[in-house]
């Protein structure tokens, strides 16, 4: 640990995927426009150098969203930080445009985002993990003065330092779901780290192959599996009858607009019901229109042929993987038995989605300070900040972990350009209203 005195900011980002990018960019661009003292702010990421689900970036997968909903543009139309101000400086705007597609791919738009991180590169540390947060030993002499420590472990040096934040905003993403009691390892995988397992074996050793799920990220890889590896067996493993078409027409599509998140922060129970009730299917065990038609016609085209290799087993769960030499076995249940109860495979992926970010890992003991609705989860006020007890005046913003509370989006792209935005103005808001509270006064009332 070092000895010197923890340098102090205004606001410390953990994690530095597209959301804190974003915010990044906004408060530097509020610098630009404001006449306030500038914001301090740094921002600790755990991977190396930057990366956007890099384990997904496969050959031919679009975004789901348009490229407009990029970083800055529905928060700042003018950035210098807009997809089509990357496309400009690429001299490829008028290629992209010819196109006519909203949607570029997935390794485009990453392009577009380590262009944009590269102009931020001084605000982040890499290879930096933030392993706790917690209140200093020594109480605040004003709700300016009150700060919280960071602690971060560093990957090069393997040191720990602890760095000061009067605001803190947690963007630790979304933490990969296996089913209970199946162990990932080096043949079993789930789909977050599809890439990387998959560079570590020689494709010939993977003569048969199974995707577990019926989302967005188990059509891909069942499909990068029946192409990159002609001679497999590749097996779909779906819990579902059939893989189900992601809403994204227009009328469903607005649960995305940032107006959104008003109409489901500020609604009742019923209507915050229907959002998911209705709309689960824009995001959720989804797959894009063309990619499931895409799958539809190599099963037909395998009847056609008279040869098979793509095994479509649906209503499908697993209940057990086996370890068999280098292979798995993997024990299946179905509906009165209907399909094979096992299978014999030399890798298997589990693209069975994800849990929200829960920052209760991060905050240990203050999560006694952060309080919890009726149903135990976390108050967040409008701005995304964790709702916590009177005697505690540092923000703690999310950007993540707010399904409850904002909505679909909360863990999503689309919103957070304007996202960024609001919690940018809330900490620049709340920081000149603790300049005007004169040390030594106690502020009463929840801090929400
Ligand atoms: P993200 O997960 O991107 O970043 C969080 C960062 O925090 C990571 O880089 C992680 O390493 C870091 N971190 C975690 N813990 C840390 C710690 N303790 N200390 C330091 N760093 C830490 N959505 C959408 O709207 N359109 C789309 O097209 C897609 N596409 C898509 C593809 C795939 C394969 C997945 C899995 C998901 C999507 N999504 C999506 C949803 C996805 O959540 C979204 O695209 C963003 O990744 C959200 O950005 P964040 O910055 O919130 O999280
Ligand atoms: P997902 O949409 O949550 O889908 C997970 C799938 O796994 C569902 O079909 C689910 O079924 C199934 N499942 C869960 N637990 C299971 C179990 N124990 N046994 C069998 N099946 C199980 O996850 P995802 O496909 O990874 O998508 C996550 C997010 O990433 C989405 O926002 C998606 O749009 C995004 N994504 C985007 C791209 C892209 O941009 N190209 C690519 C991939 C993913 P139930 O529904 O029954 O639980």
């Amino acid at each position: 640990m070092s000895l010197r005195e923890p340098e102090t900011y205004d606001v410390v980002g953990v994690g530095f995927g597209p959301a804190n990018l974003s915010l990044a960019i906004s408060l530097e661009e509020h610098h630009a426009n404001v006449l306030t003292a500038p914001i301090t702010s740094t921002f600790f990421e755990r991977q190396p150098c930057f990366g956007w689900h890099r384990n997904m970036l496969l050959p031919s997968a679009t975004m789901q969203i348009s490229f407009l909903k990029d970083l800055v543009t529905f928060r700042n139309p003018v950035s210098r930080f807009s997809f089509v101000a990357f496309l400009h400086e690429q001299d490829r705007l008028a290629q992209f445009v010819n196109r006519k597609e909203f949607f570029p791919t997935r390794r485009e738009f990453h392009q577009y985002l380590e262009w944009a991180e590269a102009r931020m590169s001084n605000v982040v540390s890499y290879g930096s993990t933030v392993t706790a947060i917690r209140r200093p030993p020594e109480p605040a002499r004003s709700p300016a003065d009150d700060h919280l420590q960071l602690e971060i472990s560093d990957a090069v040096g393997g040191g720990t330092r602890v760095v000061n934040a009067r605001n803190i905003v947690i963007s630790t993403g979304l933490r990969p779901r296996m089913p209970e009691g199946v162990e990932r390892d080096e043949r079993v995988w789930h789909s977050s780290e599809f890439l990387e397992k998959y560079g570590r074996v020689k494709p010939e050793e993977l003569r048969s192959v199974a995707v577990v799920g019926a989302g967005q990220s188990a059509a891909e890889i069942t499909n990068f599996f029946y192409e990159q590896l002609p001679h497999a067996q590749v097996h779909a493993i779906l819990p579902a009858y059939g893989y189900s078409v992601a809403d994204d027409t227009p009328f469903a599509n607005q649960i995305f607009d940032a107006a959104a998140v008003d109409d489901y922060y500020f609604g009742d129970d019923r209507e915050r019901d229907a959002f998911w009730r209705y709309h689960r299917n824009t995001n959720y065990g989804v797959v894009d229109d063309a990619d499931i038609r895409h799958l539809y016609q190599v099963s037909y085209d395998e009847e056609v042929a008279g040869v098979k290799r793509f095994h479509y087993l649906n209503l499908t769960k697993v209940r057990t993987v086996e370890r068999n030499g280098r292979g798995r076995t993997v024990h299946l249940r179905s509906p009165h038995g209907r399909g094979p109860q096992k299978l014999e495979v030399d890798a298997i992926v589990f693209a069975t989605g994800y849990d929200t970010m829960d920052p209760a890992e991060l905050l240990g003991d203050l999560d006694r300070h952060c309080l919890r609705d009726e149903s135990g989860k976390h108050r967040v006020t409008r701005d995304y900040r964790l709702v916590t007890t009177p005697d505690l005046n540092c923000g703690i913003y999310l950007q993540g972990g707010t399904e409850h509370t904002h909505g679909l989006s909360s863990s999503l792209l689309s919103n957070i350009a304007v996202r960024s935005g609001e919690i940018a103005d809330s900490i620049v808001r709340r920081r000149a209203e603790q300049d005007l509270v004169p040390a030594g006064a106690v502020r009463s009332g929840v801090t929400g």
